[in-house]
């Protein structure tokens, strides 16, 4: 079967992208702005940190359950699998880049959080390709219940919006709600169309700009019920999350490690926040 053959036979609906609107330029053109201010006037930020193991014991210690047979799940390994095969059949100069797609760890954790919080109502903003909406819809199919709602800008370019989101099986799809636009329009009114009801789980892996990263989390935060859990990725780039550590969170960590088993590419180092409110 020739590689284009199998990537799409991925995502057998082979659905048209999402049409453009002219507000897609104003959302990409903003988040430019804001990426270009945040490199000039805005310093990296060194938390201290811990390990994936030892995070992994403190989530498992504030919320309960058993966190290493979690993460020996055959639907864990399965999302893994799939996402690594997808991964290595695009070619290199298609679709977005592959160091957007979440990391190892960053996605075993969705994963993991997910699976812990057992979420009704799961936000993430930042999809691209869509691997951590896979790993948190493979949770909720474990979990029998949950809603995913990610919001992403929708890509410009019509060979990367082939791409966009091709990691979700079609058949986590009625558990998914894509709301297309910046996080900052999106967000205020996705509250309200899920009747304002309270949100159990956060990823952030969308814009890693104080402005943006601020933003998100001051929406979340007062929504986010109380033993939810916020995930965010790229923490170290600014003090975003730094203030999440005032508002008196249940738990509050970095982690800084390094990948075993990457989904592509070479082992990384990464970089993650947690919270539990
Ligand atoms: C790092 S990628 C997300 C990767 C994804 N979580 C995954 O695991 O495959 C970042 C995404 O954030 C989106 N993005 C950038 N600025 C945004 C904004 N202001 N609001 C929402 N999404 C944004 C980009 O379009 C891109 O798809």
């Amino acid at each position: 079967m020739s590689r284009r053959v199998k990537l799409l036979s991925m995502n057998p609906t082979n659905e048209p992208p999402p049409p453009r609107h002219p507000r897609d330029f104003l959302d990409s053109t903003a988040g430019y702005a804001d990426a270009f201010f945040q490199r000039l006037f805005v310093n990296r930020v060194d938390y201290d940190s811990t390990s994936w193991d030892e995070t992994v014991r403190e989530v498992e210690k504030t919320l309960g359950g058993n966190a290493a047979k979690v993460l020996s799940e055959p639907a864990l390994e399965k999302a893994e699998s799939d996402v690594r095969n997808l991964l290595a059949d695009i070619p290199p100069d298609e679709g977005f880049h592959k160091k957007w797609a979440a990391d190892s760890l960053l996605a075993r954790f969705s994963y993991l959080a997910c699976r812990l919080v057992k979420p009704e109502v799961a936000v993430e903003s930042g999809v691209a390709y869509g691997v951590s909406s896979a790993f948190i819809l493979a949770a909720m199919e474990e979990n029998g219940w949950g809603r995913l709602h990610s919001v992403d800008l929708r890509p410009l370019r019509r060979n990367t919006r082939r791409f966009h989101a091709i990691a979700v099986p079609e058949k986590s799809k009625e558990r998914w709600s894509f709301h297309p636009g910046s996080s900052r329009r999106i967000l205020p009114k996705l509250f309200s169309e899920i009747g304002g009801g309270e949100i159990d789980f956060f990823l952030h892996d969308s814009l890693h700009t104080l402005r943006n990263m601020r933003f998100e989390f001051d929406e979340i935060w007062p929504r986010l019920r109380s033993g939810g859990l916020i995930v965010a990725d790229d923490v170290e780039r600014n003090g975003a999350f730094g203030e999440l550590k005032k508002k008196e969170p249940s738990l509050w960590r970095v982690v800084r490690d390094r990948e075993t088993h990457p989904l592509h590419g070479n082992k990384a180092p990464v970089t993650f926040g947690v919270v539990v409110k």
